[in-house]
């Protein structure tokens, strides 16, 4: 009755697709928790790309069952398309479940959630204006539209008044706006959606504890990150749910004595895309080089992505936040070649040195790095399938960061390819 999650331990875009993907192997069942069509999750298998948003990673296994869990929120167009493209390459979306708890994204969500950046002007968070932070916060007023709800056109409509009720008179007097158009709504998501998606919408938590109790191993996919989480990141430049640890159990409805393993993953530097505080942000050309190198642009919004040296700090502050139990480290490749790499171990901050994280954020805006430089390995490490075949160097680097985190670390990745993880020996 095991359950593992797989989380983001920085800023996102860690390579949770790709974790998820190699771990659901031995799984019956993956569980998306959280977040929307913000995430991207990027698969490569036999060179061939997946690109997924809402869909969960374990997809391509014919013996897994998908299921989006009751913490996503879901724009059914979007869901749709992505079954629609995932169909056409093969695959067979026939196993998804999709809760019929999870909330919808509407389409006022994200023009609100556009208008509101307009707003915020050079003070805006950089979301994926997906409508995401909307959705969510319809949810929390108790005024949101469920899944559930396009299978019942009368809920719908009623619910749909009541929320444009305050939505129109926002649109038009805050943004100058026309008012939203009902019908419209209305004829696609009840008339187009409601019969495309209702072959999939289920019981989701009925359906994992089902699986738990017959002794099934389940996987969490988590989205985003720790330091993207509405309660833990860097806020106000955040995400709108939880993807730490915790939101695992919230957002598939199950308890916290089910998990089994929390597998962070991180990758051998940091990225960021959107705005907020950056520690080890680098502007330099070796910024760049982790840019061009590591193909830093959004999965999903084609942004370029900010980038900057590991961050011990960061990281075993993630460590605590979501009881780690093992860390996969991704594009340690990346690093190839560099003379030296550098991985952050403490801040700085009015000459006074700090081992974890501030909790005020106007002090992190202010810190620090403090650095410590290894040798770099100049080795193409693509080619890795087995643990001594990594270079001295690269074992070092590996070998210091556990040191600094206090947890292990079992995979590394050198390449996109669902074979590129070398797993580490147990000791
Ligand atoms: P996610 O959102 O956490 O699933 O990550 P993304 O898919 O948005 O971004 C990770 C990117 O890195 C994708 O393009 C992956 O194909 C790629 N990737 C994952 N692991 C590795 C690795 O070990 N090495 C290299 N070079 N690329 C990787
Ligand atoms: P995956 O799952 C990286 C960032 C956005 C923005 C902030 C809020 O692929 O790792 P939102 O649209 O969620 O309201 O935006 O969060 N963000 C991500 N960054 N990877 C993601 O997902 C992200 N999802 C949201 O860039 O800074
Ligand atoms: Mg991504």
């Amino acid at each position: 009755m095991p359950a593992t999650i797989v989380v983001g331990t920085q800023w996102g875009d860690e390579g949770k697709g790709k974790l998820t993907d190699t771990l659901a192997k031995e799984m019956t069942m993956v569980v998306r928790y959280q977040g929307g069509h913000n995430a991207g999750h990027t698969l490569v298998v036999n060179g061939e790309q997946f690109k997924l948003q809402l869909v969960p990673s374990g997809v391509l296994y014919a013996h897994i069952t998908p299921v989006i869990g009751n913490g996503v929120v879901v724009d059914p167009r979007v869901l749709i398309a992505e079954i629609a493209q995932l169909t056409a390459k093969g695959i067979d979306c026939s196993r998804l479940k999709l809760s019929g708890n999870a909330h919808l994204i509407l389409p006022y969500h994200q023009q609100l959630d556009a208008l509101h950046e307009r707003y915020l002007g050079k003070n805006s968070l950089g979301t994926t204006r997906r409508g995401i932070g909307p959705a969510y916060a319809d949810r929390a007023m108790r005024v949101g539209l469920r899944v559930q709800d396009l299978l019942d056109p009368k809920i719908f409509r009623e619910k749909l008044e009541v929320v444009l009720h305050t939505v129109n008179p926002i649109l038009a007097k805050v943004y100058n706006r026309l008012p939203v158009d009902a019908e419209a709504i209305c004829q696609e998501y009840l008339e187009v959606c409601g019969p495309q998606l209702a072959p999939y919408i289920a019981d989701t938590v009925g359906l994992v504890h089902d699986a738990l109790d017959a002794g099934e191993h389940i996987l969490l996919e988590g989205a985003q990150a720790t330091f993207l989480d509405l309660d833990h990141g860097t806020y106000p430049y955040v995400t709108s749910s939880n993807p730490v640890a915790g939101g695992a159990c919230t957002g598939s409805g199950i308890g916290p004595l089910h998990i089994s393993e929390v597998v962070g993953i991180a990758k051998a530097y940091v990225t960021r895309v959107g705005a907020g505080p950056f520690p080890t942000e680098l502007f330099d050309e070796i910024g760049d080089y982790l840019v061009d190198t590591g193909h830093e642009y959004g999965t999903n919004t084609g942004r370029r992505r900010r980038t900057g040296w590991f961050d011990a700090v960061m990281m075993r502050q993630a460590v605590r936040l979501n009881s780690l139990s093992e860390i996969a480290i991704t594009k340690l490749d990346v690093l190839d070649g560099l003379d030296t790499v550098k991985v952050c171990v403490a801040y700085e901050y009015e000459g006074e040195r700090m081992t974890s994280m501030p909790y005020h954020q106007s002090v992190l805006h202010k810190v620090k790095p403090v650095y410590a430089e290894l040798p770099g390995w100049k080795t193409a490490l693509t080619e890795a399938t087995e643990e001594h075949q990594l270079p001295p160097a690269a074992l070092d680097y590996l070998a210091f960061l556990e040191e600094q985190v206090g947890v292990p670390i079992r995979r590394v990745g050198v390449g996109p390819g669902r074979e590129q993880f070398v797993e580490r020996s147990r000791t």
